[in-house]
């Protein structure tokens, strides 16, 4: 057995969520906290640094927003399927959130006026999306790490990949992991655990995500016998680049950017006369679609067909100033300065609603298992998110379970027993069964294959009929994995051992997607059905749960909390 090592909680993830907890732990314990911070990438390399357009809040009351009116547009946005109670105490905490990082020194955009400056985003009514130009999330991880540095509070597990959670008596007891530069198995055992690990948008091939997002932490709790929350629910973002799926920000559209057919036509005006482009992704996505599949896109590479995003009457000053990103972005990938040329996109898998099952504290059904940011699903999102709602959901959770977390330790509990065999079976699993296997089949194809089916058969628009026939094959990668081989058989940072534990991740995300995706006989939100093309909410008002039984997805069901608004039609 290798190595192990105990700290008094672990934080697994370090994009914003996981580095907002640890900052709020260090500080409520007065630096006196032993945290494991444990990535798979390098610290500052997490996909939150990608975030781009802004982080929602309500900022000024006094110029027409509310927190009623943010509460209310996200409980529309998200197609009623939100709890209202986690939503409520969202819109609240959101605004103190900002002001922490500000005092942190977020370097944010100005207004002349010297106050943040805020852009319209999607499906919200009032501009509520604070930016720091289109490098959001980059300067807001940088505020945050540089807090966490004045607290000598935490040690780094940096290229750390988790194979499994082991809960044992009902309480978090160790994870496994592999030190990626040493080939090292160890296991991280601590008084409480953090999940915040991100979203697992590379089940997809067009995508926004890093290549590193491949929804380990929802793979390795699923496992463990925790709930996934709401997975069918999965969104599209409508302007991801053609062809590499890079995101354009909504801040384009916020900026005044426009979506033009080959007609030449603002077709967002027949789909959602008032809010125009900027109507909720889910909604833009479809309308994007509809153009293309009747013929009204631009014929593409690779059959990405696509749609204009015209920001070409918004002046170099502006796009400069507001949007450098994106026109960085453009010329790299495509030598298109946007200042001079429309940017070619087409929806692009962008965020899972769904999760790990948590409370409105973030804790899971484990007592001392807390889950935060993409990976957890608090119910704030519902079917569909709002643009500027995630990474707020990032800093107001990472706040709310570092909080959580510290009055759990003051207790203090106990470290949890943490059985020899559990972690000798995994040891076992990794390197007697997964990396001596040499047979005919290749990993990376798998992985392949299963990203193009998810783009086909769990896209923007659904039917039974494709996604039964995309669960058929999904089970047949999954036959086909148990035939593969590893090719590098050493030890030292094989990225082929890697590759094949996260396409495993990946296979059983996918099962658990489809599944529910396919017993949700309506269309809601992000989940949009050509055979079931009604919201039904006397039937499907409801949250899907996902558990692990024997190898396979068992699903179950749980009510959404309404407090305030009852659900009516979507209009925009
Ligand atoms: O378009 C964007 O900048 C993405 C923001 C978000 O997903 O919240």
């Amino acid at each position: 057995m290798g190595q192990q090592v105990t700290h008094d909680v672990i934080i697994l993830g370090a994009g914003l969520a996981g580095l907002r907890a640890a900052v709020e732990l260090s500080m409520r314990t007065s630096g006196k906290v032993d945290i494991g911070m444990v990535s798979k990438v390098q610290l500052m390399r997490a996909h939150s640094v990608c975030a781009e357009g802004g982080t929602a809040a309500v900022m000024r009351p006094e110029e027409g927003d509310s927190l009623e009116l943010h509460a209310w547009d996200t409980v529309k946005g998200a197609d009623f399927l939100a709890d209202q109670d986690v939503v409520e105490r969202f819109v609240r905490k959101s605004p103190d959130e900002i002001r922490l990082m500000e005092h942190w020194g977020t370097p944010w955009s100005r207004r002349e006026d010297g106050r943040i400056m805020q852009r319209p985003f999607g499906g919200h009514s009032f501009p509520r999306a604070c930016m720091a130009a289109d490098k959001t999330g980059f300067f807001e991880m940088q505020a945050l790490y540089d807090q966490l540095l004045r607290y000598q509070t935490f040690k780094r597990y940096e290229e750390c990949f988790v194979t499994s959670l082991i809960i044992h008596n009902g309480r978090f007891a160790g994870l496994t992991a592999l030190d990626l530069p040493s080939g090292e198995f160890i296991t991280l055992r601590a008084k409480a655990l953090l999940i915040a690990t991100g979203g697992l948008g590379t089940l997809y091939g067009f995508t926004t995500y890093s290549q590193t997002v491949t929804g380990d932490g929802q793979a390795i709790a699923y496992r463990a016998g925790l709930g996934l929350e709401d997975p069918e629910f999965l969104q599209f973002h409508p302007t991801g680049l053609v062809p590499s799926g890079i995101l354009m920000t909504e801040g384009c559209r916020g900026e005044g950017g426009t979506l033009v057919n080959n007609k030449g036509d603002r077709f967002m005006e027949k789909y959602a006369p008032k809010m125009m482009e900027l109507a909720p992704r889910d909604i833009v996505s479809r309308s994007e679609m509809t153009e293309i599949i009747e013929g009204r896109g631009f014929e593409g590479p690779d059959g990405l067909d696509y749609i204009n995003l015209d920001l070409t009457h918004l002046g170099a000053d502006r796009i400069n100033k507001r949007l450098p990103l994106i026109r960085e972005v453009c010329m790299k990938f495509l030598g298109l300065d946007p200042i001079l040329k429309p940017i070619p996109i087409r929806p692009v898998a962008h965020y899972s609603m769904g999760g790990i099952e948590a409370d409105i504290n973030g804790l899971t059904k484990v007592e001392n298992i807390w889950t935060a940011g993409e990976v957890a699903c608090h119910s704030l999102h519902g079917a569909n998110r709002l643009g500027c709602n995630s990474t707020a959901e990032c800093i107001v959770w990472g706040g709310i379970t570092g909080e959580e977390i510290a009055k759990y330790l003051a207790k203090p509990p106990a470290l949890g027993d943490c059985p020899e065999s559990r972690v000798k079976d995994e040891e076992k699993r990794i390197f007697s069964d997964l990396l001596q296997k040499s047979g005919s089949e290749n990993p990376y194809h798998i992985r392949k294959e299963l990203r193009a089916l998810m783009d086909k058969h769990a896209g923007v628009y659904r039917t039974g009929e494709s996604m039964k026939e995309g669960l058929e094959r999904v089970r047949g990668l999954q036959q086909r994995f148990t035939k593969i081989s590893v090719q590098d058989k050493g030890k030292v940072y094989n990225s082929n051992l890697m590759n094949a534990l996260e396409t495993e991740n990946l296979l059983d995300l996918a099962e658990a997607l489809l599944m529910a995706a396919l017993a949700r006989e309506e269309s809601r939100g992000g989940h949009s059905r050509r055979d079931f093309t009604a919201r039904n909410d006397e039937k499907w008002l409801k949250h899907t749960l996902a558990y692990y039984n024997d190898g396979k997805p068992k699903l179950e069901y749980k009510p959404v909390t309404i407090t305030i608004w009852k659900p009516v039609e979507r209009k925009y």
